[in-house]
């Protein structure tokens, strides 16, 4: 099976709704209060993904096959304490794709576009509980540099800040 990495395009909208929702679910719950889960999923549907990648945000996508298997946003780092200029603010996998290998290679991609832009250093947050990005991102090289918290209907979530240099 063919495996690509690109940018997204405003067609491809609702397949990365569908992507953040069923990898939101399945990372999340249990961890973030079902409310505030429901209401973050329910935020970005397909017209919301169609706006983002239309605006400034740098959506890629890899594929297998021909669809949508996963997606990640990059920019400007927003973290002033932080000196890395770039950040990846998110990355995700459908479920059944996870494990596999896309991670690592949408990783890579995602830290090579950032370069290339003239970011020089990454960060990535991720939360405490998330074991499995935690892994993912300390296999992958990452500091674990910083921590802070998220709110999300009174449940305070501790989150870890990686970095690239
Ligand atoms: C985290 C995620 C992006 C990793 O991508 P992936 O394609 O599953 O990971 P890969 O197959 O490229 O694995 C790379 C390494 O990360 C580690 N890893 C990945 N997922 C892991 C998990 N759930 N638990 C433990 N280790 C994991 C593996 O040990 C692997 O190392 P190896 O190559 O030595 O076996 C993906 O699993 C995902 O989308 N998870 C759910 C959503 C999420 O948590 N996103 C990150 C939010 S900050």
């Amino acid at each position: 099976m063919t495996i690509g990495i690109r940018k997204a395009e405003p067609q491809d909208a609702e397949a990365i709704a569908d992507v953040h929702q069923q990898a939101w679910r399945g990372a999340y719950s249990g961890i973030i209060p079902h409310r505030a889960l429901n209401g973050m999923i329910n935020r970005r549907g397909t017209q919301w993904w169609a706006n983002a990648i239309r605006r400034a945000a740098t959506v890629l996508v890899v594929e297998i096959g021909g669809s949508v298997a996963g997606y990640a946003t990059i920019g400007r780092n927003r973290a002033r304490e932080l000196s890395q200029q770039g950040e990846i603010y998110e990355l995700y996998l459908r479920p059944e794709y996870q494990g596999i290998g896309l991670g690592s290679r949408l990783f890579a991609a995602a830290r090579q576009r950032l370069a290339e832009s003239g970011l020089a250093g990454l960060v990535v947050w991720a939360l405490e509980e998330n074991v499995g990005a935690l892994s993912f991102y300390e296999g992958a090289g990452g500091r674990d540099i910083a921590e802070g918290v998220e709110i999300f209907d009174h449940k305070a979530v501790k989150k870890v800040a990686f970095v690239w240099d």
